[in-house]
């Protein structure tokens, strides 16, 4: 006899169809004043109106009102770094310097496993807490800390891409592998995870300047090998660093070409920033079918400078937002939505609220080729959803009061909204987190 594992969630369900674009279309969304999310074993069964879906029920379906919350997908962290939670609020520095004065030593200390065991779970339970039920993930060069990553989320039974990072030079000697080394373990650590429960596994150079042109063109090699992996990597982040490249890679015609020439601008590929790009690697970038993800909070933290988001769509680039954690300093992606929207304007663009809620549910599960899975309540997609709270502070309450629409709504909380605006995270319709303690 198949047990009754029906439930239906009431409240005001809000999620993207498609990307409403630089106008926040609202055609592009669907919203639902009084709705219902009905899960069928860990998967989305149905989401629309309550008048017309709970008559319909059984009566062995178990009813959860959120008493008119809004319930929206889980967010898509498309690139976020669980070795920094130490190094966030560092001072001072710009990219190539934060580097060599903070992250390689802490990294290092992920020599130690119970190091990266212990950052794992705590990481992701900040993830959890702050709403995001997926994320695209950097390690360090220890392949320890990838068995240490993929063994807390599978536990928690979270869909998460990560690897082992490929370092060979420019940097400290005992952060560094090798061309083979990092090949082999790499290919290991692919074969141990890729396609466990929920687990993908992301070939991960860390960037140009650290890899030799041997260790990436073994990237290269790994990645044909297995053409449904993807790959995670950092590209024209700073000025510097762009300039660095130039000089290391004199023959690639610019930075994206020296991944290029490498086998891994492809599908499923993820570069983190891409905010010195030329024409020719946008339509690079595009026709290969990789991905940007756009890291505001880290770009300016860092003062790296300004993503052109209106060219990466019209561009047709997949873009997904990324908190960067620790380059970035919130695992809010309601606060990343707010630092998009302050970066955007300086570059006289901007982000409609549905459009910040698309770049970090629909349009990052594409950046992730993972639309088929998350990203919204389509019928058949794993159930990773949020229940907002609508009155986490008392300003956001005061200021929610006076919104007229959805729109206004999910502004005030992109604008003022951080980890308090998440009352419960689930994950495949299962409670994982819960602001407030669940009574038994
Ligand atoms: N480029 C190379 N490594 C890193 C890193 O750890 N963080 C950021 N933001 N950029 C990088
Ligand atoms: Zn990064």
């Amino acid at each position: 006899m198949k047990l009754a594992t029906m439930t239906a969630h009431r409240g005001r369900i809000l999620h993207c169809l498609r990307d409403p674009g630089e106008a926040g279309d609202l055609d592009a969304i669907d919203y639902f004043d009084d709705g219902v999310l009905l899960v069928d074993d860990g998967h989305i069964a149905a989401a629309g109106p309550s008048a017309s879906l709970l008559p319909g029920l059984s009566e062995s379906v178990k009813i959860i009102d959120h008493e008119g919350a809004l319930l929206v997908p889980g967010f898509i962290d498309c690139h976020v770094h669980y070795p920094q939670v130490d190094v966030i609020a560092s001072y001072g520095h710009q990219l190539l310097d934060w580097l060599n004065n903070y992250t390689y030593t802490e990294e290092a200390r992920f020599a130690k496993e119970a190091v990266a065991q212990s950052a794992a779970g705590f990481f992701l339970d900040q993830l959890l807490c702050n709403g995001t039920t997926t994320a695209m993930v950097f390690a360090t060069v220890h392949p320890h800390s990838v068995d240490a990553i993929f063994t807390a989320a599978r536990q928690k039974n979270m869909r998460l891409a990560a690897g082992k990072v490929m370092m060979d030079r420019n940097c400290p000697v005992e952060l560094q592998d090798t061309p083979q080394s990092a090949y082999v373990e790499s290919r290991e650590l692919l074969q141990r995870w890729h396609g466990q429960d929920r687990l993908h596994y992301a070939i991960t150079p860390r960037f140009a300047p650290t890899s030799s042109d041997a260790q990436l063109s073994l990237a290269g090699h790994l990645a044909a090998e297995f053409p449904d992996v993807h790959v995670h990597t950092h590209l024209a982040e700073n000025r510097d660093e762009v300039a660095w490249v130039a000089k290391l890679f004199p023959d690639s015609r610019s930075y994206v070409d020296v991944y290029k020439r490498a086998g891994l601008v492809r599908e499923r590929a993820v570069f983190a920033h891409g905010l010195y790009l030329d024409d020719q690697d946008c339509v690079e970038l595009a026709s290969a079918g990789s991905s940007i993800a756009f890291c505001p909070g880290s770009n300016l933290f860092l003062g790296s400078g300004l993503f052109d988001l209106d060219r990466a769509r019209e561009s047709r680039i997949r873009v997904g937002l990324g908190t960067d954690i620790g380059g970035g300093t919130s695992f809010s992606l309601l606060r990343t939505m707010s630092e998009a929207y302050k970066a955007l304007h300086l570059n006289e663009q901007s982000l409609p609220a549905v459009r910040g809620l698309f770049l970090a549910t629909l349009g990052a599960a594409q950046a992730l080729h993972m639309e088929n899975s998350i990203g919204n309540f389509d019928i058949g997609k794993e159930a990773d959803f949020l229940v907002l709270d609508g009155a986490p502070t008392a300003l956001l309450e005061r200021r929610i009061g006076r919104t007229q629409s959805i729109s206004e709504e999910l502004f005030a909380q992109m604008i003022l909204g951080d980890d308090r605006s998440i009352a419960k995270t689930y994950l495949m319709g299962a409670l994982a987190y819960s602001k407030e303690p669940v009574p038994p």
